[in-house]
Parts: structure tokens; sequence; C-alpha cells
């Protein structure tokens, strides 16, 4: 294969990575198919199958002939289930002219950032943080400023750390809750006090990514910054989509509510670049946010059910400590203790990514380091498969930390 020429790629280009966790899905699954026994605990998708309702929607779509270009913001049907869903769970008033669907969450983080940063604009991205916020602010020509929380917080931004990361060229605010990598959730207080920081600083916008919002266990209830601080409303970008409530990752149906003027931006970019997204899975996901609901809480009690079976795995490996989180599917146990320590191959593990590569190398196990995410010395472990395999990996890391000298 021969080389591009010297400056062929985009400057803009050589400011990102390729996606850290995507790439560690990749290797795990290369090295299951080239016959290695590896459990891979660093996917980032629901391990079930889409709900057979949803299914028989496109079909019907795809028959009746739904097969054609369809709106750049979306069909008329969505962009209605999607105004009825913000109001019925999140008390949100969003108009159908107010909402956007795009090809999946990503890229209405990416149509959103790209519709409004200009070189020099800053963008607060909390540490850990879902690996491609960073790289699409980069894109975009900002700056990401990457304030970082701390395990004894829950991993969530505090008050005066925000205050702190604000500057007058501060232009956005990107919350995920519950979140990737830690599956950590906000409070209605908690959200209420970044609220009265926020309201102090009127340029300041908020990109809040919901994502998550149905994967939250032992009763939790989730709230949204834009209906806990109405003040917020008009500066708040609300993202959601039905890749993880709805097991829809292959479908790329991404959504959002937010101000008209700014829907309208993000129409304009999405005209130049996807058009729109898949009619057939546009039609589907008019189906999962205004069907049966049930199979939701079915699904929580399973991951409620895997998540403390990790968290108490992994505690009781020596020198790992596993807080347990409100929400996703995903831990970030703190490696602290065996940074520096000897694995059985000779390695020291002198950080996170050592420490993933010996696991990998050694037992067989594949989870994504925490650098990755912006935080060391954690990892990240997804617990979305079968409780079986769970089981089977805790075991092996357990063995793995006790054979670290
Ligand atoms: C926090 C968060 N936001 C957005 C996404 C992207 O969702 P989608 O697959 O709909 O693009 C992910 C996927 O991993 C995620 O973890």
């Amino acid at each position: 294969m021969s080389a591009l020429p010297k400056g062929f790629l985009s400057e803009a280009l050589n400011r990102i990575q390729p996606s850290p966790t995507i790439a560690a899905s990749q290797k795990a699954r290369d090295l299951i198919a080239a016959g290695r026994n590896v459990i891979s605990l660093s996917v980032g998708e629901p391990d079930h199958d889409t709900p057979e309702n949803i299914k028989e929607a496109a079909i019907a779509a795809i028959r009746r002939g739904e097969t054609k270009y369809t709106a750049v913001e979306g069909i008329p049907e969505l962009r209605k289930a999607i105004a009825l869903k913000f109001k019925r769970e999140n008390g949100l008033d969003y108009a159908p002219a107010q909402t956007f669907v795009s090809p999946g969450g990503k890229a209405i983080v990416f149509n959103a950032l790209m519709a409004t940063l200009n070189p020099g604009d800053e963008a607060i991205v909390p540490a850990p943080y879902w690996v491609s916020y960073p790289d699409i602010v980069l894109l975009a020509g900002g700056t990401p400023v990457m304030p970082k929380t701390r395990i004894e917080d829950g991993f969530k931004l505090r008050a005066e750390a925000l205050a702190r990361a604000i500057t007058p060229k501060t232009k956005w605010l990107i919350l995920n809750q519950p979140c990737n990598p830690t599956g950590a959730c906000y409070t209605e207080d908690e959200l209420k006090a970044l609220g009265e920081v926020l309201l102090k600083h009127p340029h300041v916008w908020v990109l809040t990514d919901d994502m998550y919002e149905h994967l939250i266990y032992e009763g939790f209830r989730f709230h949204t910054i834009a209906a806990v601080v109405p003040q917020l409303y008009e500066r708040t970008v609300t993202m959601n989509g039905v890749s993880k409530a709805y097991a829809m990752t292959g479908w790329r149906i991404g959504y959002c509510g937010a101000p008209e003027p700014l829907i309208k931006a993000m129409s304009k970019l999405q005209s130049q670049s996807a058009s729109n997204a898949s009619s057939i899975s546009q039609w589907a996901s008019v189906e999962a946010l205004t069907g049966p609901q049930d199979f939701i809480p079915k699904f929580q009690k399973i991951f409620e059910e895997r998540r403390d079976l990790v968290v108490s795995m992994l505690n009781q490996a020596k020198g790992i400590e596993c807080p347990k989180p409100e929400g996703a599917f995903y831990v970030y146990p703190s490696i602290a203790e065996l940074i520096g320590k000897t694995a059985p191959s000779g390695k020291t593990l002198a950080t996170d990514e050592d420490f993933v590569t010996e696991l990998l190398e050694s037992e067989g196990v594949a989870a994504v380091h925490g650098a990755a995410f912006g935080l060391s010395p954690f990892f990240r472990v997804s617990y979305a498969t079968s409780t079986e395999l769970l089981e089977e990996a805790c075991r092996r890391i357990q063995r793995f930390c006790a054979e670290l000298r």
C-alpha cells in the first residue's frame, strides 16, 4: 500500500485520534476470531436484541415504501414522538420544530459543536468523559477544557470545579449522565448546584447527553438539567437517542430538543453531510418511542443484578476499588494500588494502559484503560454481557491481581 502524499490529510483530521473504545472492542473481536479465549468487557452496547415490535415497524415501513430521502430534520411523525417523549418522561416542552434527528447520538453532538464552535472557543468536558467529546470539539476547531472529577465525589462535577473551569471563552458545558465511563448520575440537588453556577454565566450553553437515561438502578430518579433549572432551557441542547435504551445501536438514530435557531443551524450542516437519518430507522424509532415500554424495567433489572455482581467481585480483587454507580452499564474501578507492581510476565505496570494490556495478554480479558477517558489510574468495565461471562471475567481479574508482585 503506497503512502498518501505529504500534507494530503487535513489538519483537522490530524488533531484527533481514532476512537479508543472502538479500537479496544475491535482488538478483542480480532483475538476471538483468531481463536483466543477472550472475554470482552469493552463493548458499549446492550447485549440483547432490538425488541420485536420495533423490528416489525421497520419491516412494515420498508413494505410501505418508506425508502426515500426524508426531511433533513427527520420525519414529522418521529419529531412529534420525540416532543411527546420529552414531555412524558422529562417534563420538557419542546415543539416538534425544536427537535432534530441525526444518524446516531454521536452525530447530534457533532452537528451541535460543528455548528457553533470557532477557533478559541472552549467546551468544558468533565473527565472522565465519553471519548468522542474532546475529539469532536478539536475537530470543530474548539478547545476542550477537561476538569477532573474525583472518585470521592462519585466522579461528578462539583459546582466549584465548574465555576473554576468557566472563562469568557467558554461556549459549552458538555454534561453526560448516566455517564460513560463511570455510570455516575446526578441528583436533582446536584444539578441545581451546577445550574446556579451556570446562571451566573449567561454565555455558557449546556449540551446534556442523556443517552443512558433509562439505564438507572435501585429506584434512582433521572433528572435532566433543563427541567431542573428551567432558566437554562433557552441555552440547553437535550440530547438522547434510541441506541442504548432500545438496544438499537446499529440503527443509527439520535435526537435532541433545542432552541429553534440552533436546530436550523444543525439542519444546514446536516443538509451538506448525511442529509437525513435512515428513513427505515426513523420509522422504527417512532415505534420505539410510542410503543410498549414494558421491556425497559426488565432490562433494568438484569443490568442492576449484573452491576451488583461486578462491583462485588471486583472489590474482592486485591488492589481494586470499585465504586457502585447509579446507572449505564459501566463501572470505573481504581487501580491506584496496583500501579508500580510487576506482572507474572515481568512487566512493570506503570500506567492503566499497561494494566489492561497485561490483563488481556495473561488472562484474556479485554477492558479499556482510564487514560482513554481522561482520568487515570482506572479502567472501564462494561457489564453488557452475560452473567456467566461476567463471573468468569471477574474471576480472571481477581487471579491476575493476586499474582501481581
Ligand atoms: C455517552 C454516549 N453518548 C453518545 C453515544 C453515541 O450513541 P450513538 O450510538 O447513538 O451514536 C454513546 C455511545 O457509546 C455514549 O456512550
